[in-house]
């Protein structure tokens, strides 16, 4: 038990508004950050994604899907950028449309790490903690094919992808985004670093939890520095094993986990995002002990999120808002549904990842339902 759950008689309501550093919320749902791969191979946000983002505006907060933040650094065909100043004017038509409905948008950026290919990333240099590649295959434009093996990063490759991160939550900023969320989750560049196996360094950045730490440290502070922690979140998995990240060992997670919120609690971030299996649990709970300060969580991929589920979280007083994935590709008023108990539309998960309207901008909404 934590201190939050002390009084569940006075806890928030899933429908009730929530500050998240600067941003204010109307209620608690928040999309996902997911990746639909549909801005084409300019990497510029359109006409489609505008429309898609402007149906889901009276979610609390939206987490708009995985960008990359440089070239080499795109993990999937068709997947957004934040890299230049087109890319970023086209996001800024995604903002101003959340904004005319009302609603609140962050942009997740995302490097890839060794979670790409030459044929998704143009030819460019694979960049990884260690060359260790990742035993799985990718979708490139030739096909299936299997990741390659990256690059151990030099001090100035590290240097130079903090810059990146920096320069490309800058151009979110300044394209109106509400804030930008850094992803530390699911096997990509961060994690890379924080996992023991991913990350075989023996330099500053290898080897202890405070070592393994350090590059995120240094990439969350720079951002912080640069736009305001007050617009900053960060999302983590540890345990969630995705791109051979192993983080199988609990006490070398609570470790390594900790001394990064250790370092980043004295910033003041605008949130924690926690996805886990269990963010109730004794790990998620010890998390947001040490991060002190505002947590959302997402229970992970084996089931999609549901509204009792949601509710829970909420009023156990297990976080302050919750993440949600699949439920929000398939009912882009999930909100009001949930609020009156509505029936839902069913995703079409052989379209989460298309190019097109089809399983995009055309599930029905409620009235028309
Ligand atoms: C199509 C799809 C794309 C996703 N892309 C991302 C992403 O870009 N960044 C990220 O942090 N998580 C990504 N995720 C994970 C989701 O944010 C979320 O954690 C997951 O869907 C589980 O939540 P749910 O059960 O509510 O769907 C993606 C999930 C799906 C289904």
């Amino acid at each position: 038990m934590t201190a939050n759950t002390s009084d569940v008689s006075s806890a928030p309501s899933l429908f009730s508004p929530v500050s998240l550093g600067k941003i204010e919320l109307a209620n608690r749902i928040v999309m996902a950050p997911m990746t639909r791969v549909r801005a084409g191979s300019s990497g510029i946000p359109g006409d489609l994604m505008v429309g898609y983002y402007r149906q889901r505006a009276s979610v609390g907060l939206i987490i708009a899907e995985g960008t990359y933040p440089n070239h080499a650094s795109q993990a999937y065909v068709g997947e957004p950028g934040i890299a230049t100043d087109e890319q970023a004017a086209g996001w800024q038509r995604v903002f101003e449309a959340v904004h005319a409905e009302g609603g609140r948008i962050v942009l997740q950026i995302m490097h890839a790490g060794r979670g790409t290919h030459p044929d998704i990333n143009g030819g460019r240099r694979i960049l990884a903690p260690s060359a260790i590649a990742i035993d799985n295959k990718t979708f490139t434009e030739k096909g299936e094919q299997p990741y390659p093996v990256p690059e151990a990063m030099t001090t100035a490759d590290i240097r130079a992808a903090v810059e990146d991160f920096v320069a490309a939550a800058r151009r979110a900023i300044e394209a109106g985004a509400d804030g930008v969320e850094i992803h530390g989750a699911n096997g990509y560049l961060l994690q890379e670093f924080l996992s023991p196996a991913a990350n075989q360094r023996t330099d500053e950045y290898g080897g202890s939890p405070h070592n393994r730490a350090r590059f995120v440290v240094e990439v969350v502070t720079a951002i912080a520095q640069a736009v305001g922690a007050e617009r900053v979140g960060l999302r983590i998995s540890p345990e969630v094993d995705l791109g051979d990240v192993f983080e199988t060992d609990r006490d070398d997670v609570l470790a390594t986990y900790g001394t990064l919120l250790d370092q980043l609690r004295p910033l003041g971030l605008a949130y924690l995002s926690v996805l886990h299996p269990e963010p109730g649990g004794d790990l998620v709970q010890e998390l947001r002990r040490r991060f002190d300060g505002k947590l959302i969580v997402n229970n992970s991929f084996a089931s999609q999120t549901t509204r009792e589920e949601a509710l829970e979280q909420i009023e156990a007083g297990h976080a302050d808002a919750v993440v949600v994935g699949r439920a929000l590709i398939a009912n882009p008023d999930l909100v009001e549904r949930w609020q009156g108990g509505h029936p839902e539309n069913e995703p079409r998960p052989e379209l989460f990842y298309g190019q097109g309207a089809e399983g995009y901008t055309d599930y029905p909404f409620h009235e028309a339902a």
